[in-house]
This record gives structure tokens, C-alpha cells and sequence, in this order.
């Protein structure tokens, strides 16, 4: 029973190259390098198709007409939220509906401060500075960003030591829109010159639906609405997900049916690639079932956890555990991992007797939600 989840496999399976196990299977919120590529043919192009987030849609759409109608670029734009809800589409779409261009860059990607000036010399008026995982910008350059964002202005250091002079360089009116899955991370000075943030947020399945019917439109598939209610129920509220659940799904019609993508053949596709009905994988279901079954609902600690599983503990504890935690299924709490009533019946266990025990508090299975809440740590 060694290694019983190989994500090298369960990555061949998301259709991805297995060579960033990990990275890559069914349910992954990231996306893999090929994956992207597929990624860019089913981006919504305009905020007219962008899909769901409507409060996130609505006050950008207000912040851009704004901008049009006094001719001048936007206030700089922070969008935070999880991987693979579309903030990189929205980035995209801001370029597109201000009719600018947007030029990409990534906080790991901008080493020196020097890098940044270029690329900030280089912006045509108007166009837009896309910076994502903007959180991870080394220190020098994101001081140097600080007096862009505010006067459109750098100071180029030349020279070193005590001769080493700063001149300060003009630059074009630009908009950063800058991208974050981890906004905490944003320093406060840095956080304070983004006049607008959006906070992205998990999708409704409905949404999930529209989203799966316009990228089956493109895709050429044919998908009942059956079928795209039950890929869109095990999508994690995450478009990213729903569009790569659609394309599994579709190579199981294609080859094991006749291409229609009906209830019973999204069914079929998502038992074979072990993605349950809350969306769960076989590693997700492996650590409930250990801490139900072998730990009676915990709490019992994540390393010893993780060995039950024969995984390692940063992997249940950053792959598996966020989605546990967000469908209600597992507790973080100071003495351990404890499963909820739902992940007692999500694996199809009574109850056990007296009730769950979440931490030192005993829950009246009966009276779900009766309290203990300061006890999740997530
Ligand atoms: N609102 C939406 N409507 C339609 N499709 C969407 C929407 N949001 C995301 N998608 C789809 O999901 C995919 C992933 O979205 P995107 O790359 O914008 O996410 P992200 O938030 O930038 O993720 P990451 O944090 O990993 O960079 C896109 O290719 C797009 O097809
Ligand atoms: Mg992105």
C-alpha cells in the first residue's frame, strides 16, 4: 500500500504533462504550464461575458466607464481572491474594454527595482500594468511602485555608494491592476495606493453552469443541462475546475459514448477520475475516511494524520485541507483535525453515539451549528 496517491498519475488524468505531480490533478485550483494554454481559448473576453462575481463585475464596470468619460486612465485595481476565479481574466478584460494595452508581468518575474523601472518607462499613456501574485514583488521594487502608482514618477538610481545619484524619470499615466491569491500578504503602504479592490469570490453552481455551457459552446460539445449541473456541483466553486471537469467529461463521451455529455455520462467520466459529488478526490476522501474510521472524528493531529494516509503533512495540510475546511467537512481546531457531522455522512457512517466532538466541546448531532465556533482556526 505504498504511495496510494500518485499525483503523477492523477495529473496524466487532468490531461496535464505529470511532470509538476502535484500541481495538476482533477481538482487542483492551479493550473499546469499546458494547461494555461488551453485555458486562454475559454477566456471571456469582455465583462459583458464575464460570468458571475457580480459585485466585483458591477463596481469595475462604474470604475472603467468613470475613467472613459473623463478620458484618464483608472484608479489602479487590486484583485484578490483564490487560484482560478478569473482574476486573471478580469486583468485581461480591463485592457480590453478601456481599448489599452495590457503588458504582463509577475512579482516572482521583477527581480531588481531596475527591471520595473523599464517596464514602467516603457507603458504608452493609458495602458495597463498587469503584476500578478503581486504579493511576491521583491521589497526595492515595490517602493520604486509606490511613486508610480501615486505621481506617475520613478527615481532612477545611478552610480553606487555615496556618489550614486537618483534621477527621476517621467513616466505615462498607466493603470496596475495587480493580482493576489494571498491579499494579506500586501504590505499596508502598497494595499493603500490601489484605489479599487475586488474580492473575488467562489462561484455559485449556477454560475458554474453558464460558465460550462459558453466553454462547451467553444469547445464544440454538446452538454445537456443534467450534465453540466453535476460537473458544475463537483467544480469547488471554481471556473478554472468546471472548464477542466468539461474536458475529462468530454474525452469519456467522445471515446465511451457518443460524444453528448448527458447526466449519466459526466457521472460515469467523474467516478472514473475519482471526483466525488462535493468534489472530493481520492487523497480528500482518504484523509476523512482516516479520521473518521481510524481516529473516531478526531481530533487527532495533522502529522499523524498525514501518516495514515501516507502522505506528507504540508500536502494534507495545503492540498486537501482548504477545501475540507471551506465544504464543512473538517475542523482546525487547537487539539487537532475533527470531522464534522457532514463528513460523517458525506462517507456514509452513522453518527457516533453522543454526538461529534469537535475539539473538547461535544455537539448535539441534532442541533447542527450549536457552537463551536471559536474553535476553527480557518
Ligand atoms: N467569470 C468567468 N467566466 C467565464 N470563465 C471564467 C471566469 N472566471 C474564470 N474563468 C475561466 O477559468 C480559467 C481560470 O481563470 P483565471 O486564469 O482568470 O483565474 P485566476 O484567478 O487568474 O487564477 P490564478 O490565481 O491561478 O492565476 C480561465 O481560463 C477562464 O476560462
Ligand atoms: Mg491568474
Amino acid at each position: 500500500m505504498s504511495a496510494p496517491f500518485d499525483r503523477s498519475l492523477t495529473g496524466e488524468l487532468a490531461g496535464g504533462p505529470a511532470g509538476d505531480a502535484g500541481q495538476e490533478w482533477a481538482v487542483s485550483p492551479q493550473a499546469g504550464d499546458e494547461e494555461r494554454v488551453v485555458e486562454s481559448a475559454l477566456r471571456p473576453h469582455s465583462l459583458h461575458d464575464f460570468i458571475g462575481q457580480p459585485k466585483v463585475a458591477r463596481q469595475l464596470a462604474l470604475v472603467l466607464e468613470g475613467a472613459k468619460r473623463r478620458g484618464r486612465a483608472p484608479d489602479h485595481v487590486l484583485l484578490s481572491g483564490p487560484p482560478g476565479l478569473g482574476k486573471t481574466s478580469l486583468a485581461l478584460i480591463i485592457g480590453s474594454e478601456l481599448g489599452t494595452s495590457v503588458k504582463i508581468t509577475s512579482g516572482p518575474a521583477i527581480e531588481r527595482s531596475g527591471d520595473l523601472a523599464a517596464m514602467l518607462s516603457n507603458l504608452a499613456s493609458g495602458d495597463v500594468l498587469f503584476i500578478d501574485e503581486i504579493h511576491r514583488i521583491a521589497r526595492p521594487a515595490e517602493e520604486l511602485l509606490y511613486m508610480a502608482m501615486e505621481d506617475f514618477r520613478v527615481d532612477v538610481v545611478v552610480g553606487k555608494g555615496p556618489g550614486a545619484t537618483a534621477i527621476p524619470l517621467e513616466i505615462n499615466p498607466f493603470t496596475l491592476v495587480g493580482a493576489t491569491t494571498r491579499a494579506g500578504l500586501l504590505t499596508g503602504p502598497l494595499r493603500d495606493r490601489f484605489g479599487f479592490v475586488g474580492q473575488m469570490e467562489f462561484y455559485e453552481p449556477a454560475e458554474l453552469q453558464l460558465v460550462l455551457a459558453r466553454s462547451a459552446e467553444l469547445l464544440g460539445v454538446e452538454l445537456t443541462p443534467e450534465g453540466s449541473a453535476e460537473i458544475a456541483g463537483r467544480s469547488r466553486g471554481t471556473p478554472r475546475i468546471a472548464n477542466r471537469l468539461l474536458r475529462r467529461v468530454r474525452d469519456y463521451a467522445e471515446v465511451e459514448a457518443d460524444g453528448r455529455v448527458t447526466r449519466a455520462v459526466a457521472e460515469a467520466a467523474l467516478a472514473l477520475y475519482d471526483v466525488d459529488h462535493l468534489g472530493l478526490d481520492r487523497l480528500d476522501r482518504a484523509v476523512l475516511e482516516a479520521l473518521v474510521a481510524k481516529f473516531g472524528g478526531g481530533p487527532v493531529g495533522v502529522a499523524t494524520l498525514a501518516v495514515a494516509v501516507g502522505e506528507e503533512p504540508h500536502t494534507v495540510e495545503e492540498v486537501c485541507e482548504p477545501f475540507l475546511v471551506r465544504a464543512g467537512l473538517l475542523a482546525r481546531t487547537p487539539r487537532g483535525r475533527v470531522a464534522t457531522e457532514a463528513a460523517w455522512q458525506h462517507l456514509g457512517y452513522p453518527l457516533p453515539r453522543g454526538g461529534v466532538a469537535l475539539g473538547r466541546v461535544t455537539v448535539d448531532p441534532h442541533a447542527p451549528g450549536s457552537s463551536s465556533e471559536p474553535l476553527f482556526d480557518a
